[in-house]
């Protein structure tokens, strides 16, 4: 879990930004329950994994019950982040192998599980088509408030398309620099031709300037200099 600001740097300005995606997606779609929680992106590396990781346990340390599970059947890597084990997991399930109880692992953040991909199958695309995956998604959402799905690209296979058809929304992450405006159009295109609900698009691995860091430390500054203020005025 090294590689996760959230929980090794809380009070970062990037642990902020994540609080602050949070809040959006909390009051995006007042109407509508947004649950299922999709992220993908145009190619591969732009950041989902490590987005979707910092989402969860921002959203796990509102004392929500937060599952991460990985749909990126054909190149697993949420057990990586987690340091967990990758034997069993989602393709077991379907395949009827084993439980979700017995597959799930917590994880050092309370509130927190995952569910890795388990072996890697020969059919990804039909396994998430198929009407045993949609059940078993449906049947999480009576244990957990929010269950985000870590899905692979969606401009190479058609795996994250059907993905987002199983979930209340999805969330595109383009990493600054890496995907140019036609890859990004397009995927876009093919998420909107499946009717996935996009919630909206995360830059990420955006370089700031000099200044912009400086007003992010200054105003952090300000913060613990104020909140230090506090607690020796309570002492
Ligand atoms: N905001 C960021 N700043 C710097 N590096 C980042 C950032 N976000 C992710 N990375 C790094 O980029 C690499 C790819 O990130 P990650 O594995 O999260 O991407 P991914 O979209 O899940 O990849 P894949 O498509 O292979 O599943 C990792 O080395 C990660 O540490
Ligand atoms: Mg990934």
């Amino acid at each position: 879990m090294k590689k996760i600001i959230s929980i090794n740097n809380p009070k970062s300005p990037i642990s902020e930004a994540y609080r602050g995606i949070r809040t959006s997606l909390q009051f995006s779609n007042l109407d509508k329950k947004i649950k299922i929680i999709t992220v993908t992106s145009a190619r591969q590396g732009e950041g989902k994994s490590t987005v979707i990781a910092n989402l969860a346990v921002s959203f796990a340390n509102l004392d929500k019950k937060v599952l991460i599970l990985d749909g990126d059947l054909r190149n697993p890597s949420v057990h990586k982040m987690f340091g967990v084990s990758n034997i069993h997991g989602v393709t077991d399930i379907l395949l009827g192998n084993k439980e979700f109880p017995e597959t799930v692992h917590c994880t050092d953040i309370k509130n927190l599980h995952v569910l890795t991909g388990g072996a890697i199958p020969p059919n990804p695309s039909e396994m998430l088509s198929s009407k045993k995956m949609k059940d078993f998604v449906e049947s999480l959402e009576e244990y957990y408030d929010y269950i985000f799905i870590d899905a692979p690209p969606i401009g190479i296979v058609t795996d994250a398309g059907i993905i987002s058809t199983l979930s209340d929304g999805c969330i595109f992450i383009v990493g600054s620099n890496e995907t140019d405006i036609e890859h990004a159009k397009l995927a876009k295109e093919k998420l909107d031709s499946v009717g996935a609900n996009i919630l909206g698009t995360i830059l990420n691995k955006l370089e700031l300037t000099g200044t912009d860091n400086y007003y992010y430390n200054y105003y952090y500054q300000e913060q613990s200099r104020a909140s230090r203020n506090k607690k020796r005025k309570n002492k």
